[in-house]
């Protein structure tokens, strides 16, 4: 459930009428719903009540806007970070160093240095000399770092295969059947304190059947470590939760996630972790957007909207499905193919889509934008970065500035070669 409805035929987030934010602050524009998230967050929680004190992390990669994460600050997520600078957003929001975890098979010696400076909860590894360097690294400094093993478990999340991380061919996690050798390895090793196990198989899972797969096979792991004498407090079970992109789109509830991760890990004995992302923030965010100008197709109409795939870029790079809507329907339907202004044909966010009609100058929005939009967001084609707006009741304030191409420019520099 979000707060995004309609109120006498015009689309509001929370009591605020969208036309109302696209008047002020012009589009495209992302808009969120504080009580969305706030609701998201809670009902994930509520969702594990079957486990004892989950560690929540939100993944800041599905929306790093320095507001949404103090909304989830506040709501007692930490945080679950790919880079120095998702750390730093993570710190700034306020959420606590013991409560952040740091992913990601590529962190380097000055991220995973500055991690350990402000004393971060855990590093997940995602190799062996991953873990032979943070443990140098530590050592040298005096310091132990906390540090959980991401493992491949090769389980086919059956999601898109860009997203999917959990097959023995992706960069992720180290091979299941070494993970045992290799934690015990490490945790021999001074500077580190091995103390769990970590796995993330994709992203947007329409079925809990991989994830119920991924667990167990982590559970048997854990076992096996322990039997050879190592202490496995830890289990993280990453994110990966899918969200219903079209209007009736079925996906896992998170009690029914919650109740099978309740009974796989019912006889774990560890502290469970969890990385969402998209679950809370996804149906929490709308990209406001106009129309330009509608223009004829050789087969159906191409209705050119101001927002294009620099700003929300799941349907070029996923062929990804957001729901489409007018701000103020009509109650008239057209078929169309909604397309951005830039110039390659991969700008199309869908083709012969059933949608409200629309003629020049209508705003408009894509549904269900909140996760992995405005941070996929680029200046292609010289265009501006898309602002961001948060809403709160009848409240709004603007959470990501515009960023024009004037101010792009002026970080550019002609060589004086060039002058
Ligand atoms: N933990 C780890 C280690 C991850 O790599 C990810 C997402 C998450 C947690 C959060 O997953 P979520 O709960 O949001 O599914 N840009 C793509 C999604 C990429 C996801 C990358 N990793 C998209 O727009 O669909």
């Amino acid at each position: 459930m979000d707060h995004f409805a309609y109120r006498q035929g015009v689309l509001h987030a929370e009591d605020v009428p969208l036309p109302a934010i696209a008047a002020a602050i012009g589009t495209p524009a992302y808009v969120y719903s504080q009580a969305t998230l706030v609701r998201h967050a809670r009902v994930f929680r509520e969702g594990l009540s079957g486990v004892n004190s989950p560690h929540l992390a939100f993944a800041v990669k599905a929306n790093p806007n320095l507001a949404v994460l103090k909304v989830l600050a506040g709501e007692g997520y930490g945080a679950d970070v790919v880079s120095g600078g998702e750390l730093e957003r993570a710190l700034a929001a306020g959420m606590a160093p013991a409560d952040i975890v740091f992913s990601g098979v590529g962190k380097d010696a000055a991220e995973m240095a500055r991690a350990l400076e402000v004393g971060i909860g855990q590093f997940n590894l995602e190799s062996e000399e991953e873990g032979v360097e943070l443990a140098a690294i530590a050592h040298s400094r005096g310091r132990t770092a906390s540090a959980a093993l991401r493992v491949n478990p090769d389980v086919d999340a059956g999601t898109h295969g860009k997203i999917s991380t959990g097959k023995a061919e992706n960069k992720f996690g180290v091979p299941f059947d070494r993970a045992a050798a290799i934690y015990a390895r490490l945790a021999g090793l001074p500077g580190l304190n091995m103390r769990g196990l970590a796995v993330h198989i994709g992203s947007q899972l329409a079925s809990l059947a991989p994830l119920e797969r991924a667990f167990t096979r982590l559970g048997d792991l854990m076992r096996a470590i322990r039997a050879d004498g190592h202490n496995v407090t830890h289990m993280d079970l990453g994110g990966g939760v899918g969200v219903p992109y079209k209007a009736g789109e079925i996906t896992p509830s998170p009690a029914e996630y919650g109740a099978m991760v309740a009974r796989i890990t019912a006889d774990w004995d560890a502290a469970l972790m969890f990385e969402p992302g998209r679950v809370i923030a996804g149906n929490a965010g709308v990209l406001l957007t106009r129309v330009i100008r509608v223009k004829p197709g050789a087969g159906n109409p191409f209705v050119i909207v101001d927002a294009a795939m620099n700003d929300l870029a799941r349907p070029a790079l996923y062929d990804a499905w957001h729901d489409f809507v007018a701000a103020e329907p009509t109650g008239q339907r057209m078929t169309a193919n909604i397309v951005g202004p830039i110039c390659e044909s991969s700008d199309t966010f869908a083709m012969a889509r059933d949608i409200d009609a629309l003629v020049p100058g209508d705003l408009a929005a894509f549904r269900t934008a909140g996760a992995y939009g405005a941070t996929m967001a680029s200046t292609y084609n010289s265009r501006s970065l898309v602002p961001e707006v948060m809403v709160s009741g009848a409240r709004w304030a603007v959470v990501a500035e515009r960023i024009a191409p004037a101010a792009i420019l002026a970080a550019e520099h002609v060589p004086d070669w060039l002058a």
